[in-house]
């Protein structure tokens, strides 16, 4: 071994060796400096300063603790580091958590926004679930949580999405790169925006769906299965709209994020390889990208010509010649001479799809069935599709209707839901015969 490595194996040794304090809260008469670090109770978590990559500025992080590969999960001054290590982190006389670059600092780096500015005594004190909590040390209220704002991690246990009430949104932003936790271009949130879906963002472009809840998942996350590991829960009610990985054994470590490159990934830490296992990941196919077929298309990877995309029932490709050569993204008009409102209409079912975009033009019903929703589509000519809103959920609840272009729909193959696009007698009338032959075509 070389004298440099050996030198830095040392002082990892003896930075490590420093990780033996049992001691997981932050107080007034307790705070932190550089150097130091709390351990959750059973060991699990870590939160201290570090550097990340080749940075050489210090930032205050949360991650897994016994781990060789240092794994951040949150950072407080992602945008704020400190030059120097005369950091310190503190609980300070109003009960506020703050971050100041030099013990005498005025102004801190980075501080926990509390409403209640006279708090008094409190404490904060990092669980073994990852969360650091902020509470008063009397009737033990807490007045602020990591799990509330956090950075490019959700972890299980943790609420992704928001609380109506006061508005907060929990939401992921992906580091700038692995040396900058600085909030990147990429974001994933629950969009409430007409029916609430899951979105991954690049800035305010829109990078991939996850779409609209179906009861089970999220329409375009086919994989996402209840009772595996997790106790999935979906909430949307007037108070709170968020999904949340339960977890009740708190040894299993997993992990979703949003990374630096535009992608969501979810882990799950291997005790036997000692590594993180990533068994998901968004977009992966090119069916998943924001519009890859443009409007009122259907993007299917298993179409036996090799394109994927193919228009609606009723709809042509707008520019036929770009079609041709394979770019799908100008997406599709409506069939000149076919009006979407005459005598003899009805409704062409697709099966196993990502719902189209849910975020505009559409109206919810939760109280219709899928029948009634049929009816009450077909009876506004401006009703251009329908499907159930659960539609996994005993069967089917609710009604979605759809009035603008459709965006954003594909084709899984042992996945998805129904979607019913209005069509006319002409084309109703044409795929009784042909779904016959074209079995593939639409099946
Ligand atoms: C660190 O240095 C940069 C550049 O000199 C400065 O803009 C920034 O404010 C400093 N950070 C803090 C926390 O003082
Ligand atoms: C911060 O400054 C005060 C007053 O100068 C001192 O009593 C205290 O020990 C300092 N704390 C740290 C963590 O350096
Ligand atoms: C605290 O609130 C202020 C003003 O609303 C905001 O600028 C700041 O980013 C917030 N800080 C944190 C850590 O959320
Ligand atoms: C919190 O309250 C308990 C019980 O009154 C006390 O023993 C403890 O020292 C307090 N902790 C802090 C940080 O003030
Ligand atoms: C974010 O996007 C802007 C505009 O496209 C670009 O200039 C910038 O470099 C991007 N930032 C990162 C961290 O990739
Ligand atoms: C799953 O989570 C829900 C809501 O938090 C809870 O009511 C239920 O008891 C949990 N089920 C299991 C098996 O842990
Ligand atoms: C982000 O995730 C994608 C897909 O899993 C992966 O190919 C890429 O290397 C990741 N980027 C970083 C910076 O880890
Ligand atoms: C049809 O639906 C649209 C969009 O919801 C609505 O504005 C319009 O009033 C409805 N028309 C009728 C006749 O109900
Ligand atoms: C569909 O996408 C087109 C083109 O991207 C956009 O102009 C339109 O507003 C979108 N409509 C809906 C209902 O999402
Ligand atoms: C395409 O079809 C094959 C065989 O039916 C299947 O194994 C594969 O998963 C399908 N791919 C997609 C993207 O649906």
């Amino acid at each position: 071994m070389n004298p440099a490595k050996l030198l830095l194996n040392t002082l990892l040794f003896f930075q490590f060796s420093q990780i033996s304090t049992s001691i997981d809260t932050i107080s007034l008469s307790q705070p932190i400096k550089d150097g130091d670090v709390i351990v959750s109770s059973r060991k699990i978590y870590a939160l201290g300063f570090f550097s990340p990559g080749n940075s050489v500025k210090r930032y205050v992080g949360i991650w897994y603790n016994q781990m060789s590969e240092l794994t951040l999960l949150w950072v407080a001054n992602r945008n704020n580091p400190i030059n120097d290590t005369s950091g310190v982190l503190s609980v300070n006389i109003q009960g506020n958590l703050v971050l100041h670059e030099r013990n005498q600092s005025t102004v801190p780096v980075w501080q926990a926004n509390i409403s209640d500015a006279s708090a008094g005594n409190t404490v904060a004190q990092l669980l073994d679930t990852g969360n650091l909590v902020l509470a008063r040390n009397d009737t033990g209220q807490t007045l602020w949580q990591s799990f509330d704002h956090p950075t490019d991690t959700v972890l299980p246990n943790m609420k992704f999405g928001w609380d109506k009430r006061t508005g907060l949104n929990r939401y992921l932003t992906a580091w700038k790169s692995p040396d900058d936790p600085g909030s990147g271009n990429f974001s994933s949130t629950l969009d409430l925006a007409g029916f609430p879906q899951m979105l991954l963002y690049k800035g305010d472009v829109k990078l991939w769906r996850a779409g609209p809840w179906t009861g089970q998942r999220f329409s375009g996350i086919p994989e996402m299965t209840r009772n595996f590991i997790f106790n999935i829960t979906y909430i949307d009610n007037q108070d709170e709209a968020y999904l949340c990985d339960g977890l009740n054994d708190l040894s299993i470590l997993a992990r979703m994020i949003v990374n630096e490159t535009g992608f969501l990934q979810r882990f799950t830490w291997s005790n036997q390889d000692h590594r993180w296992i990533g068994y998901w990941t968004a977009p992966a196919e090119r069916c998943d990208y924001y519009g890859y077929c443009g409007p009122n298309s259907n993007c299917n990877l298993n179409l036996t010509n090799g394109f994927e995309c193919t228009c609606l029932p009723g709809f042509e490709p707008k520019y036929p010649k770009e079609w041709f050569l394979r770019d799908g993204s100008g997406g599709c008009k409506r069939k000149p001479g076919t009006s979407t409102c005459q005598k003899g209409e009805g409704f062409i079912k697709l099966e196993r799809v990502k719902l189209p975009d849910t975020s505009v033009a559409v109206n919810v019903d939760m109280n219709l069935g899928l029948k009634a929703c049929e009816e009450k589509c077909l009876s506004n000519c401006s009703c251009v599709a329908y499907a159930s809103a659960y539609a996994e959920t005993n069967g089917g609840i609710g009604c979605l209707m759809y009035h603008g272009d459709l965006n954003d729909t594909r084709k899984y193959t042992n996945a998805g839901q129904d979607l019913f696009v209005r069509a006319n007698a002409a084309e109703l009338g044409k795929m009784s015969v042909l779904s016959f032959f074209l079995y593939v075509y639409y099946a």
